[in-house]
């Protein structure tokens, strides 16, 4: 099914493209080397609407559509994948399950925030509950008007800098899946504590948290759907949240790819620039085909949900591949470099180790098989 991007969307890629240029790349290797959280251009993300594309337009947002937004985050993560996964986290993990299955009084309450740049988390991941997401041990128990979490979350994308967080919890523990409820619950509710902050491979602008729930009063008018309605609705914002990883996956093979061919240009071996040398020129064409191939997946995948069809299947491709075609661009990408590329002084090391969780959070590639999978085989 061939398309072409709207003007509007094609603006939407040039504005981000031309931020990320400006803004965001020239700090990507300092935040890398600091382990620092771009607050600096949280202001700046928030005035070009960047952090309200999943935000309606009735709550001061943007209300941007799908592809729209996948460009974004696209264009963001080539310049630092750190500053993608803020956009991609707080609009598709935090303000879209809001939008869709928040109250009323939810939803006019936080949204507008959201759209301000007050960031947003998702509390799903348990120690022992990683890819068996099922398994939650967090609690919630509902006393007079309000729920009481209990529990302690890990590997929380931006947990120490968010300001609001989606979590998942237990209100049945005797229904499965069925009693897992989930809550919007603001950081600044008593009873929340910052645990470990992880050190990482990789995306070391984006800090990873630890979250402690200890007798957290949530208020009732927080639960989002409905009680036991907690997996579905994480699952739904998770098929939404894969099409944002799928781009910053994309986002950093671009990137990757662009050093690249530099390098490969400028790069003198033998006598002659080593861009000359098939070797070189191969690993350059597939680099380009396999990103060619990604894009497409991708955006048709954005596409299929803004026509309101079924998109959890092609998501989950969309995001299988996009993140293993990343990890065998950002390889190359080293190989082409030689010895430079193995030097934190390149582009492509943070590039290299920015890359690997793409193919871990948001459901492992094994995850996206499974879902994948169960598609093909249901009768
Ligand atoms: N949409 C709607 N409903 C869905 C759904 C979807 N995409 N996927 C599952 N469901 C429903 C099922 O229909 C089923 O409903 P019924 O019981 O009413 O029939 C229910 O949910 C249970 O589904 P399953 O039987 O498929 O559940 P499961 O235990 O086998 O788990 C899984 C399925 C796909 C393995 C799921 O657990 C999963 O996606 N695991 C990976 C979790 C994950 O991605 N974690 C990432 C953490 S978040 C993160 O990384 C964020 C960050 O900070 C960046």
């Amino acid at each position: 099914m061939p398309f072409e991007l709207t003007e509007e969307q094609r603006m939407v890629r040039d504005m981000a493209r031309d931020f990320a240029e400006k803004e965001v790349a020239p700090l990507a290797h300092e935040l890398d080397e600091q382990e620092r959280f771009p607050s600096e251009t949280i202001p700046k993300l928030t005035e070009l609407g960047f952090l309200s594309m999943m935000v309606p337009e009735a709550y001061g947002g943007l209300e941007a559509d799908t592809l729209s937004y996948v460009l974004a985050v696209e264009e963001i993560s080539r310049a630092c994948a750190s500053t993608g996964v803020v956009i991609s986290v707080h609009n598709s993990l935090c303000a879209y399950p809001l939008s869709k299955f928040g109250s009323d009084t939810a939803k006019a309450k936080y949204l507008p925030q959201l759209a301000e740049g007050k960031l947003g988390s998702y509390c799903l991941t348990e120690p022992q509950a990683g890819s068996d997401a099922a398994n939650q041990q967090t609690t919630a128990t509902l006393d007079g008007d309000h729920y009481v979490l209990n529990g302690t979350k890990i590997y929380v994308t931006g947990g120490e800098q968010c300001s609001f967080m989606m979590v998942m919890a237990m209100t049945d523990k005797s229904k499965g899946t069925h009693g897992i409820s989930a809550f919007f619950v603001e950081k600044a509710f008593e009873g929340i504590k910052l645990g470990t902050k992880e050190k990482k491979m990789g995306l070391k602008g984006s800090d990873t948290m630890e979250l402690i729930f200890d007798n957290v009063r949530v208020p009732k008018e927080n639960l989002l759907g409905e009680e036991g309605m907690g997996f579905k609705i994480a699952m739904i914002t998770l098929d939404c949240g894969r099409l944002g990883i799928g781009a910053q996956a994309l986002g950093i093979a671009q990137a990757a790819m662009e050093e690249a061919i530099k390098y490969a240009k400028e790069r003198v071996q033998f006598g002659k620039p080593i861009s000359e040398f098939q070797a070189i020129q191969w690993m350059i064409a597939d680099m380009a085909t396999e990103i060619e191939a990604g894009r497409a997946l991708l955006y048709r995948a954005a596409d299929l949900k803004d026509r309101g069809e079924p998109f959890s299947k092609e998501a989950a491709m969309a995001k299988l591949f996009c993140s293993e075609m990343c990890g065998r661009v950002v390889d190359k990408a080293v190989q082409i470099h030689g010895g430079y590329g193995y030097m934190r002084d390149y582009t492509v090391e943070r590039l290299y180790r920015d890359a690997r969780i793409t193919r871990i959070y948001e459901g492992t590639s094994e995850i996206q098989r499974l879902v994948i999978s169960r598609h093909m085989l249901r009768s």
